[in-house]
């Protein structure tokens, strides 16, 4: 489906029939208050903890939206995608909830975690390359060698619609939120749940929040079109990407209201200050949001109703294996 066959945004019945798709299979993830986020910031802020989510991340929803409008011959050929980790995760269990194989090509350096994750999910993983990039074009490859139907990770307008189930939920439990932090890696989180919030509320501020090293939507935004990026300083998986889609581009363009940037080293901090003080363990792509808080990147009155999407919890905690606690 292009964008230019769409009616954009895509309605409330779309998302209503992701939802009746994506919600038996999922859990309904909480909205957690900060009250220490709160006096930080002047703002009323909660947190969609999608950590909690099946597979450790809000990766799980688009499939299971993608795969119910799949053919039955696409079906039994089954599907591929390429992803540095979570996408894999989440396409590998939706995948083995419709009884469609499933192939995940992987870069060389992804975390262990995530490719024993995908691999315990039933998926036959593939390594290949060392960036996103180098994986998607052995994906293509084995699409081409092995009739497989391609999953892209972002780009595509059903896999949007069942990512657009976490915006649904997140209005529906707090309808007078008024600015959502959403982190930009491609665009697909956040044209899922920037049309789904503004299909029920068009005054809600929708932000998107990118790596200062991988700033790809917010350049595509300002020259008007999709640029790739030269080079990529972002160690972030999930927010490392060189070109965003064509698609996400055109909703964020017209959907989100605003794209802040910062480096990684301040998207770490925040990481470390979520696990301090809210108890809650996020992946670097998760912890943006909140470091966008804490900087003073999101400008709204005094008493906002803000969320951050604290979107997946996949991070590598064996790096702290062998230090001593207190
Ligand atoms: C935890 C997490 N948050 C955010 C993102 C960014 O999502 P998108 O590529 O849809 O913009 C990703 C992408 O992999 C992710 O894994």
């Amino acid at each position: 489906v292009s964008v230019e066959t769409v009616e954009l945004p895509l309605s409330r019945d779309v998302f209503e029939t992701a939802f009746a798709r994506v919600a038996p299979h999922t859990h309904r993830t909480p909205l957690l208050s900060s009250r220490m986020l709160g006096q930080l910031t002047g703002f009323d802020v909660r947190l969609k903890a999608e950590m909690f989510q099946r597979t450790g991340s809000y990766k799980i929803r688009g499939p299971l939206n993608k795969f119910a409008e799949l053919t039955e011959d696409e079906r039994r050929r089954g599907v591929i995608c390429s992803s540095a980790g979570n996408h894999a995760q989440g396409v590998a269990l939706a995948a083995q909830i419709y009884g469609i194989k499933a192939v995940v090509a992987m870069a060389e350096n992804a975390t262990p975690s995530k490719v024993a994750a995908t691999r315990g999910y039933g998926a036959e993983v593939v390594l290949h390359g060392s960036i996103w990039d180098e994986a998607n074009e052995k994906a293509q490859q084995l699409v081409r060698e092995r009739g497989l139907t391609y999953i892209h990770p972002f780009d595509d307008l059903q896999l949007i619609a069942g990512q657009g189930t976490l915006g649904l939920e997140l209005i529906r439990d707090w309808p007078d939120v008024d600015v959502v932090v959403v982190p930009i890696g491609g665009g697909g989180l956040i044209s899922g749940v920037s049309m789904a919030l503004k299909a029920h509320k068009p005054s809600v501020r929708v932000i998107g929040v990118e790596s200062s090293g991988a700033p790809g939507m917010r350049d595509s935004v300002r020259a008007g079109s999709v640029v790739t990026l030269d080079r990529v300083d972002c160690v972030i998986d999930g927010l490392r990407v060189k070109r965003v889609g064509q698609t996400t581009f055109e909703v964020v363009r017209r959907f989100v209201d605003e794209i802040v940037t910062l480096p990684d080293e301040k998207i770490f901090d925040a990481m470390l200050w979520v696990m301090n003080h809210a108890k809650l363990v996020v992946e670097g792509a998760a912890a943006a949001p909140v470091a966008a808080l804490l900087n003073g990147l999101v400008a709204a009155p005094a008493g906002s109703k803000v969320v951050c999407v604290l979107s997946g919890g996949n991070v590598n905690l064996d790096q702290l294996r062998g230090l001593r606690w207190n």
